[in-house]
């Protein structure tokens, strides 16, 4: 427990709403000039080479950005490149090839490291073995994989290759898979036998196979064997063992296809407001730049460091500081493929001591989690390694924001919470650690150069304060550039609402909810459109209730959000009751239309649900009562009565979720 001395930091930092960057940081900060707004503002777009001249070129650019077909715009136009050349080979010719580029702490306490010269081997081998396979550029690569070093592997032999990849969360289910691989039309995928998951070897080939079967097109497959023979599989028509394929091109040479600046890197499949998922495209030149540039200004990364970014590389996060930004800058970057408090809760904290790590990047809810635990875990490991600490996915509540500062950074780390979407490819609106005063439960200003603005629903400026929508004004280099197959959906879901087409006017919506202060700091409110952001995982409300109601015996469900976790209301139909069975059921609808990442924290069954007279659900309502808030004006509720009901009968779920049977 905290000792006296603690007591008093402990009311000074509550006593305090802001905190200034460590001197000590500051001094060695990649960025510390507090002039860089102004440049970047005074030299716009201009000021974003600064960002492309962190990679190497094969052909610079002509123009930075073209506008001329808004709202696809296009960055670094003419400029020929490639990512794994970048991330790689380039590091390799600086002589730092013996430089570890990945380690990697297995779900069994395993380790592997590859240095960059390693790294070089296996994705030349794998590209190589890729290209027999018959990939070219362009085609679609699919990657099913959990977090196994193949998997960045993967992604960089797609991107030698240049044959943009799209990553799925191993998490999905065989369906997710299909639809996805429908959509991109894809006809290749890395997958493995299997992987550990609560001591459990899961057969995730299983998965795979079941979605190729439900596909038209031929699927050439390969199998990474994560288990060593754990989980015995034999190999079907198409289907490849990874070893066997990379032993055979080992020491092929496969020169990097030069790429257009412009030309895809990689698809990446999110949530939206309709149940159908959406493919997220992201450009080679532009993504890269603006990936290494904020890896480099707001996570400060430099070549010697370790980073650590707790993500799965499944979702963008991963991707953007796991593998691209990292890699690109020639940092060393940690992959962990376990949960955190496995085997003990000071399992990360043992990593971080073990590894030296500079630099750690986690989501919030991660952060509550390590404050639940207790300080006595970080403070039995020796954290003075850290240099900065970072959040992304969901607000940071003051509370946990200053817990983190004080018992993981000791007070010197400056904290970055980071805003930003698959869709931007890279962080938005933060503080920049060597520049910025810090507001804890506040992200910070828009980045140098990123124009992003609060506004009410006619697109004006809200007064500090004021609730509103986050909009971006102006382009930026890791926007994405559409949706794969469906331009009319990328113009309708993120320009319709603000822009002013005849005017030329093109204003990016983000779907969150914002203010912002007198200084221009950005403080989000969460979704305003039916998407819930949790951490890591982005789940679509729409279709994780459409999974739901598929099951006998549902009526109805409503999805919200409260207090970091997710709640699923659903009504029973007549004739059923909201028993063990009908809750497997609900459980295993999910799991097998969507995978079990979007199984709800809780569950909770109702005869029905809070309606208004025009029998609209009351979602607010479900999230008041969720998170026990004064209930507002419930006087178009149709039938009060259930608001009572609804509060005992979450009482009674979450006691049960709190002490587990066993
Ligand atoms: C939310 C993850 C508050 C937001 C990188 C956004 C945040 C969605 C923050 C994107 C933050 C992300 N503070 N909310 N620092 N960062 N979000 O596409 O609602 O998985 O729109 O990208 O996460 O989730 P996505």
């Amino acid at each position: 427990m905290d000792d006296g001395v603690d007591v008093e930091l402990e009311a000074w930092l509550e006593s305090r709403e802001t905190f200034e960057p460590p001197e000590a940081f500051v001094e060695q900060a990649n960025v510390s000039d507090p002039d860089i707004y102004e440049a970047f503002e005074e030299n716009w777009p201009a000021c974003w080479e600064r960002a492309a001249d962190l990679l190497d070129w094969d052909r610079r650019w002509d123009a930075v950005l073209d506008e001329g077909d808004a709202p696809r715009y296009r960055w670094f136009v003419d400029g020929k490149l490639n990512a794994a050349y970048n991330c790689v080979d380039r590091h390799v010719e600086a002589g730092r090839k013996n430089r570890a580029a990945i380690r990697w702490v297995g779900k069994r306490g395993e380790t592997e490291t590859y240095t960059y010269g390693d790294l070089k081997r296996e994705t030349e081998a794998f590209a190589a073995a890729l290209r027999e396979l018959g990939v070219g550029e362009d085609d679609v690569v699919t990657l099913y994989l959990p977090m196994i070093p193949e998997l960045p592997v993967a992604m960089l032999a797609c991107a030698r290759l240049g044959a943009p990849h799209s990553v799925v969360f191993a998490g999905f289910s065989a369906d997710a898979l299909a639809t996805r691989m429908d959509n991109a039309d894809s006809e290749y995928l890395v997958t493995c036998d299997g992987y550990y998951r609560r001591g459990d070897a899961l057969n995730h080939k299983g998965k795979a196979d079941r979605a190729v079967r439900r596909l038209d097109q031929d699927v050439e497959t390969v199998i990474v064997d994560r288990l060593g023979g754990g989980l015995p599989h034999s190999l079907g028509e198409s289907q490849h063992d990874y070893d066997e394929l990379t032993e055979r091109h080992l020491n092929a040479e496969v020169d990097p296809v030069v790429r257009d600046s412009e030309d895809d890197l990689f698809v990446m499949y999110t949530s939206g407001t309709t149940g159908e998922p959406k493919a997220v495209r992201h450009t080679t030149g532009g993504y890269l730049s603006h990936v290494a540039w904020s890896s480099h200004a707001v996570l400060d990364l430099e070549p010697d460091d370790t980073h650590w970014c707790s993500a799965d590389i499944g979702w963008i996060t991963g991707h953007s500081y796991i593998v691209y930004g990292p890699l690109a800058l020639g940092a060393t970057t940690m992959m962990y493929e376990g949960t955190p408090d496995y085997p003990e809760k000071d399992r990360i904290w043992e990593v971080v001591e073990r590894y030296d790590v500079d630099t750690f990047y986690t989501a919030p809810t991660a952060v509550r989690a390590f404050m639940k635990w207790g300080p006595e875990h970080p403070e039995s490991h020796d954290l003075s390694s850290l240099r900065l600490l970072g959040t992304v996915g969901e607000p940071i509540n003051p509370r946990a924001w200053k817990w983190y500062y004080k018992h993981i950074g000791g007070g010197e780390c400056p904290v970055v919470d980071t805003w930003w979407q698959a869709e931007t490819g890279g962080m938005m609106v933060t503080t920049l650690p060597g520049v910025s005063t810090m507001k804890p439960g506040t992200a910070g200003p828009p980045l140098p150069g990123i124009d992003a603005e609060v506004v009410d629903p006619d697109g004006e400026a809200v007064a500090p304060g004021e609730a509103g929508y986050l909009v971006v004004e102006r382009p930026w280099p890791g926007m994405l550039r559409g949706l794969a197959g469906d331009d009319d959906r990328f113009v309708e879901e993120y320009w319709r609402e603000y822009s002013d087409p005849d005017a030329g006017e093109w204003t990016y919506s983000a779907g969150d909810g914002a203010k912002i202060d007198e200084d221009g700091y950005i403080t989000l409110l969460g979704r305003v459109d039916d998407v819930i952001s949790i951490g890591d995982h982005r789940i679509g409300t729409m279709e994780l209730e459409s999974a739901i109601v598929g099951c006998e015996g549902v009526a109805e469900a409503a999805i919200v959000g409260a207090g970091g976790e997710v709640l699923a209301y659903v009504s029973t139909e007549q004739g059923h009751t909201g028993d063990a069975a009908l809750r497997s059921a609900v459980v295993s609808g999910i799991e097998a239309d969507i995978g079990e990442v979007a199984v709800p924290d809780h569950i909770v069954f109702t005869p029905e649900l809070p309606k208004t007279r025009s029998g609209k659900i009351m979602r607010r309502l479900l999230e008041d009562i969720a998170t026990g808030e004064e209930l507002g004006d419930i006087s178009a509720l149709r039938n009060p009565e259930i608001v009572g009901e609804l509060r005992a009968r979450l009482a009674g779920e979450t006691r049960s979720y709190l002490e587990p049977e066993e």
